[in-house]
């Protein structure tokens, strides 16, 4: 068994509404499904693009958001059931770094009396003198001379910090430290350092992170596994060299095209698969697959059925219906990724009215891409007037087997 595992966790947050009473309106479907295996002594790394539901997946870990539906088993307790008090005690085992160690350190508090704090509460140290040792000790892990102990947070510098707000983590003797985005605040110079440090700690004390960031490049130098976010859920998950080496859901391939080459000429040669549109509101998630309205290959189905990630092979898992037709070619394109393309599809978009500007994410009718609170309305079939905006003449598939019902008719999608 693995030392973490996510099994189907939801996280929705009520809408509320009303003066008097507060009605509930719908709900933010920040994390809707996710199940993932961290073992021991490993780093799982998590992307996706800004809202997708990473921080609240990383705070349901630790049960500082309420967990709709699910279970996060962690070291073969379920800790979406325990009661308040029993899942204090695990809390010590569990650690979280934030993405600004400024906002997270209290800035009345000296260094010393910031990191005592966790280990008193939680009965680390028969007494202050010995928290102190212990402080020193950790200190000196994490790179701060032994004088920091009397120093405020704002005497540090940025990277500091971090070192600090890991030391926080650290001096609970943790098991497991969800690093939310722990150097993307940081320069450029400092955040090598900063992960360096986190993969040293991991070696010297047998460390399990979980790591959250919305750039790739941060998660693949410290990832044994990665798991790519879109909406609320996993859209692919393989070892980080798999990952890089093969993507295979359109939504990877396009955060991958995005990550700079170190090689000029390899760069100059790189096709970037630009998205169209931005992401969809997690309080009113388009149908089907979540991603069918920006993906590049969309078909039919897309807007009707939602992929399960599944095996595609040795482990790597893809949530796509069409996962093997588009990395062998049988399916073309049906939306232009490339930068005169895009840019054109968005100007025609914002010259036309809505009803006829079916190119663009946000113009979509609503109806069409979007679902009602799933607590009342499960997800549907449409029918031939409700058809989903997935692309449909453009939808060009070369191998027969692969063709849906539904996949000929007009363009909505043709920009020239
Ligand atoms: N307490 C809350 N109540 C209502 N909605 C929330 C709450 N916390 C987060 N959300 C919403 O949930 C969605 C996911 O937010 P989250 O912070 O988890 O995203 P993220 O992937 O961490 O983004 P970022 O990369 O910007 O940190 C967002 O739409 C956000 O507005
Ligand atoms: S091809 Fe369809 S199922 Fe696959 S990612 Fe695109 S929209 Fe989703
Ligand atoms: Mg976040």
């Amino acid at each position: 068994m693995s030392l973490l595992e996510l099994e189907d966790v939801k996280v929705h947050f009520p809408v509320k509404k009303g003066v008097l009473f507060d009605r509930t309106v719908g709900h933010v479907y920040a994390v809707d499904g996710v199940s993932l295996k961290v073992e021991a002594g490993q780093t799982y790394g998590l992307v996706g693009e800004s809202g997708c539901g990473k921080t609240t997946l990383g705070r349901g870990v630790l049960r500082l958001v309420d967990i709709t539906d699910g279970e996060v088993v962690f070291d073969g307790t379920d800790l979406a059931k325990l009661p308040a008090e029993e899942m204090r005690r695990f809390r010590r085992r569990l650690q979280m770094v934030f993405q600004d160690p400024l906002g997270s350190l209290n800035p009345r508090q000296n260094i010393e009396s910031i990191l005592s704090e966790g280990m008193a509460a939680h009965g680390i140290g028969a007494n202050q003198e010995e928290r102190r040792e212990k402080i020193k000790e950790v200190l000196a892990k994490v790179g701060l001379p032994v004088n920091a102990l009397s120093r405020y947070p704002h005497e540090f510098s940025g990277g500091q910090r971090q070192r600090i707000g890991i030391a926080r983590a650290l001096v609970l003797e943790p098991d497991v430290i969800i690093c939310d985005e722990p150097v993307s605040a940081l320069d450029v110079s400092v955040q090598a350092q900063v992960i360096n440090l986190l993969e040293e700690l991991q070696k010297s004390l047998g460390l399990t992170y979980l790591v959250i960031a919305h750039d790739l490049a941060v998660v693949r130098h410290i990832s044994d596994v990665i798991g790519v976010m879109y909406l609320g859920s996993l859209v692919e998950e393989a070892s980080s060299d798999a990952l890089y080496a093969d993507p295979k859901h359109p939504y990877t391939k396009a955060l991958m095209s995005a990550v700079p080459l170190p090689d000029p000429e390899a760069e100059d040669r790189r096709e970037r698969i630009l998205l169209q549109g931005d992401l969809p509101s997690p309080a009113n998630p388009p149908t089907g697959c979540r991603f069918h309205t920006r993906c590049p290959w969309a078909q039919p189905k897309c807007g009707i059925e939602r992929p399960a990630l599944v095996d595609a092979g040795d482990g790597h898992k893809v949530a796509c219906h069409y996962a093997a037709e588009i990395a062998s070619g049988a399916l073309q394109q049906t939306r232009p990724t490339d930068i005169g393309a895009v840019t054109e599809t968005e100007e025609a978009v914002t010259e036309q009215p809505a009803s006829t500007a079916e190119t663009s994410v946000t113009l979509l009718p609503a109806d069409s891409t979007t679902k009602p609170d799933p607590e009342t309305v499960k997800e549907k079939v449409p029918s031939a007037t409700e058809a989903p905006s997935a692309p449909t003449a453009d939808a060009v598939v070369k191998d027969a087997d692969t063709v849906q019902p539904g996949a000929s008719g007009t363009s909505s999608d043709k920009t020239d």
